[in-house]
């Protein structure tokens, strides 16, 4: 990548100076020496975009440092990794071009979403039991193992399973829909079960040291606020709850950004009987969690075992609509 970028043009500074970061890494950070290299290194900070958007308390707790020392290598990472200021539109365009595209089996899905799922952002599906989040979840699974070249990212998945809804039975079936072998894409799929918010929030570092080594192109949180939900009950709870699952969020938002990956998350909703127009439910964790998310897709029953998909408050699309089914092979138009 850096030998490409050292081919643009030499008068356009930005490029070149992004051609140099590419070759710096945790060593050349001020007053990191290898103990404190290996100690960043175990916690899984091993790139400067990953270290400059931490903050002290978080990057000292996790790699075991004093929150000064922490504080000084956050801000070297910074100046290093450029993410301090402001960036040409050039290279922001750049950083966009990298964006890849997933098909979910759906063309009118993919249409919706401007070509399908993309990297470097977070969709959130929501919707009640039965709409078919933990489909489109195990669907999109399966895809990322699809070739470039039939719409998927010919990479890995990391599945992190809150509810025990997982099936690698619907995984294989789904695998075969696609003209897949069952096995290799059940190689291809890691799933860890969250057994409370706490363990969910750890199991995202788990990714972000197991990607040093595994080319992780999608992450799933089914379900993102079960746990939450379950755990922080009562009004004087709102807050902390709050607080936690923007945390989370960040971390996923991170390793989507470092790894050029996609980030599926799940979200119920909150009945809302009281409610006399418009829909009557709402997404659980609010603001926070709307927020976050660079993509929202509300799904709903409909006739004859149809699924509507509703985009919803998207940067650069139309909203819209689309209609899917789920079979046998999976997600389908
Ligand atoms: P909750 O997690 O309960 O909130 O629901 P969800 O939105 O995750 O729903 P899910 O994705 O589990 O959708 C369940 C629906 O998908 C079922 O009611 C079926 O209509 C459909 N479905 C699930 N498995 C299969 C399958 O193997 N074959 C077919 N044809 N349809 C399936
Ligand atoms: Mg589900």
């Amino acid at each position: 990548m850096a030998s490409k970028k050292t081919t643009q043009k030499i008068e356009d500074e930005e490029i070149v100076i992004d051609a140099q970061e590419e070759e710096a890494g945790i060593e050349d950070l001020p007053g990191v020496g290898p103990a404190t290299a290996e100690k960043l290194r175990e916690a899984g900070f091993e790139e400067l975009m990953t270290i400059a958007v931490m903050s002290p308390k978080e990057l000292g707790d996790q790699a075991e440092l004093g929150e000064a020392v922490a504080s000084k290598i956050i801000a070297g990472a910074k100046k290093m990794a450029n993410v301090g200021g402001f960036v040409s539109g050039v290279s922001l365009l750049e950083r966009r071009s990298e964006v890849q595209k997933l098909t979910s089996g759906a063309a009118a899905l993919d249409e919706l979403l401007g070509g399908g799922f993309e990297t470097q952002a977070i969709v959130e599906v929501f919707g009640e039991f039965g709409s078919g989040k933990t489909q489109i979840g195990h669907q999109l699974a399966v895809n990322t193992i699809l070739p470039i070249a039939q719409g998927g990212f010919d990479g890995e998945v990391f599945y992190i399973d809150t509810e025990d809804t997982f099936r690698p039975e619907r995984i294989a079936q789904m695998a075969e829909g696609a003209g897949l072998n069952p096995d290799a894409v059940l190689d291809r799929i890691h799933v860890a079960r969250a057994y409370n918010s706490a363990h969910q929030m750890l199991l995202v570092d788990e990714i972000k040291r197991m990607s040093k080594s595994i080319d992780v192109k999608m992450v799933i949180v089914d379900s993102l606020t079960s746990h939450f939900r379950a755990e922080y009950v009562g009004r004087g709870m709102l807050a902390p709850r709050q607080q936690k699952l923007n945390k989370h969020l960040k971390e996923l938002k991170q390793l989507s950004d470092v790894n050029n990956a996609l980030v599926l998350v799940t979200n119920q909703v909150m009945s809302n009987p009281g409610a006399m127009w418009g829909d009557p439910t709402k997404a659980i964790g609010g603001h926070i969690v709307g927020h976050a998310s660079t993509f929202r897709l509300y799904l709903r029953k409909s006739k004859g075992g149809r699924r509507i998909a509703r985009l919803i408050d998207s940067p650069n699309l139309p909203e819209g609509e689309a209609v899917f089914t789920v079979t046998a092979e999976g997600i389908r138009e």
